[in-house]
């Protein structure tokens, strides 16, 4: 406990206050910062994985998501922040441990050029209409809504990381590895059965245009981590409604993708057989996993 609690800055005030950063000078914050490079250790580089230096830091943490990170830490979201699992083009997802077990901490970078693509998929879904369209809330709007979107799969028992918590452009979910690491991707690995697998993706593609009412949008072997044997789905936040004008288009594409993975391993799976499938064959109902809404 604080013997000075006056001193604690407060975090909801200054996520309001963003645009000028003369506070982060205040000694006031100095204890703040302590706390949150005390969870940072691993991506600051002293510990075990030390590739991940200044660069990688600054990229990613920008003062805005260093309050978001230690607003996650106080609420028990997060314990530490501990390494890098990938480094995309969008986002950072971490490894971060918690007192009950790891989680993934996807990122979002805030930089402008990043996000310039992105608006297509939130303009024309109704859920999202009407907000701002400053470049940082547009981040924070594609974090909210892959949040949504991950509990709308789940609730229609649709394998996907379950959302466990997020703020700003911070996603905090529940880890896909083991103690060796993250789970691989379906691109990065070869499968006995994988007539098997691409069935059982089809059926996610059906369920979640049926029963979600959504179409993912990215779907590709590079957004399916292989997890203690089965395929999971990852990375929905362009996931659209069918409201959306182009969420046919998105399907195709998404079906297509899966098609021409199949037909890789040495299959002949036809998109058009494929398609009738998921747009009309009828779906299983699957029990939902937690965390679903
Ligand atoms: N829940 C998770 N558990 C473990 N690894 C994950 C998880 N989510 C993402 N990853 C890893 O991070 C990478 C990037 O995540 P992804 O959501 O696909 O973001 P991007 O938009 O950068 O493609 C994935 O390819 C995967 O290796
Ligand atoms: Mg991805």
């Amino acid at each position: 406990m604080s013997d000075e609690p006056d001193e604690q800055p407060d975090i909801d005030a200054l996520m309001k206050g963003e645009k000028k950063y003369e506070w982060l000078s205040d000694p006031r914050f100095k204890r703040l910062f302590t706390d949150i490079e005390d969870g940072l250790q691993g991506v600051l580089g002293r510990g075990k994985f030390e590739w991940v230096d200044r660069r990688v830091f600054d990229q990613v943490f920008d003062s805005s998501t260093l309050l978001a990170v230690h607003k996650l830490m106080q609420k028990g979201g997060i314990d530490t922040i501990d390494y890098p699992i990938a480094r995309g083009k969008e986002a950072h997802v971490f490894h971060a441990s918690t007192n009950h077990g790891p989680v993934a901490v996807k990122i979002f970078h805030t930089s402008n050029a990043v996000f310039k693509g992105l608006a297509k998929y939130i303009d024309g879904d109704p859920r999202f209409s009407g907000l701002s369209r400053r470049h940082r809330e547009l981040v924070n709007i594609w974090v909210r809504k892959e949040f949504r979107n991950l509990k709308r799969m789940r609730k229609h028992g649709l394998r996907v990381p379950e959302p466990l918590d997020s703020l700003k452009n911070v996603l905090v979910m529940s880890y896909l590895g083991d103690d060796k690491g993250a789970s691989p991707r379906l691109k990065d690995i070869t499968i006995d059965e994988p007539y098997e697998v691409f069935e059982e993706l089809l059926d996610f593609v059906a369920v979640n245009w049926q029963s979600c009412g959504l179409v993912h949008a990215d779907f590709s072997e590079y957004n399916v981590l292989w997890y203690d044997g089965e395929p999971w789905v990852i990375d929905v936040g362009q996931a659209v409604t069918h409201q959306h004008p182009n969420a046919e288009e998105f399907l195709v594409r998404d079906v297509t993708r899966l098609v021409e993975w199949i037909n890789r391993q040495g299959y002949g799976a036809e998109l058009a057989e494929s398609l009738a499938r998921v747009l009309d064959d009828p779906v299983p109902t699957l029990p939902p996993l937690s965390g679903g809404d």
